[in-house]
């Protein structure tokens, strides 16, 4: 009876300092996987399951106070393409929170693709059809190992190429492949990121754009690059569409490996610039 009594008593002493724990419940939805299963992860873990919706039970929560979590999606549409999606969840003890994660973010997300390189004779297509000339200044959003600046600019004496790269390897390897190739002092390199406008403000140089960077970072590129680039500027996408902008012709090419390779064109105009 004396152990019941001491028992009742601290539990009323935790319920009257407010310390009675609870867990929360965060059930996060993510889109509808077409190639790979999207993998969650709250503060860094990964949440098991498959499928569209997660749910997440957090560690016990002191009631009354605020807990906020990092919640991340990593979307995978394709085999070359990796989208990912924060949002922070602040939940209170006992909550059950709902988080939608399957509808683009275009202020947070962010979109990465793999590198797989240009063939050589599809960059030489490319820079014919964007008709490139010794005044010329290539832009390659995206730029890999540089084969699209090198060999405009070796092979054809294009005055300049700018390129830019999210990942650091490559942006190494572009600078050394120039650099073997005797062009390092005029193809320039930078790591950044496309989907910031600040680290494409180097495309306002550009006369041409040659592009090879997938639908969803192309759509999303698309608006900077209209705002940015000067009108008559002539742009090349290897495979590839702009969102909404649509390309003033389409070619389809036969490289020398014997495979077909779709080519878009467009020159920017006054009435592109956003
Ligand atoms: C498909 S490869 C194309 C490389 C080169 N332009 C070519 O055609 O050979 C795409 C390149 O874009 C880079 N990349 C991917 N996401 C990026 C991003 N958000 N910002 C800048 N570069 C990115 C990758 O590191 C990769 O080198």
């Amino acid at each position: 009876m004396r152990t019941l009594c001491v028992g009742f008593a601290v539990a009323l002493a935790g319920l009257a300092c407010g310390q009675e724990k609870k867990a929360a419940v965060i059930t996060i939805t993510v889109p509808k996987s077409l190639f790979k299963d999207t993998v969650v992860t709250v503060d860094g873990a990964e949440v098991k399951g498959t499928g569209e919706a997660r749910t997440f039970t957090t560690p016990a929560l002191e009631a009354g106070k605020e807990y906020t979590f990092k919640v991340e999606a990593v979307i995978e549409p394709n085999n070359y393409t990796k989208i990912t999606r924060p949002r922070e969840v602040t939940v209170k003890a006992g909550d059950q929170v709902k988080v939608d994660l399957t509808a683009e973010d275009k202020k947070r997300d962010k979109i990465v693709v793999r590198w797989v390189a240009t063939p050589d004779d599809i960059v030489d297509k490319m820079a014919e059809l964007a008709k490139v000339t010794k005044d010329d200044v290539i832009f390659d959003p995206g730029c890999g190992d540089a084969v699209m600046l090198i060999r405009p600019v070796k092979k054809l004496g294009a005055r300049k190429g700018i390129g830019i790269d999210i990942d650091p390897k490559m942006v190494k390897a572009a600078e050394e492949k120039a650099k073997a190739e005797g062009v390092a002092e005029r193809v320039v390199i930078k790591e950044g990121d496309i989907l910031s406008e600040k680290d494409m403000a180097v495309c306002a140089e550009a006369s041409v754009v040659l592009i090879y960077i997938g639908d969803d970072l192309g759509a999303r590129m698309a608006p900077v690059l209209q705002k940015l680039l000067k009108p008559g500027t002539r742009v090349v996408s290897h495979r590839f569409g702009l969102g909404d902008w649509k390309p003033d012709s389409t070619v389809k090419v036969t490289g020398a490996d014997g495979d077909e390779y779709t080519l878009h064109y467009w020159e920017v105009k006054g009435k592109d610039k956003k």
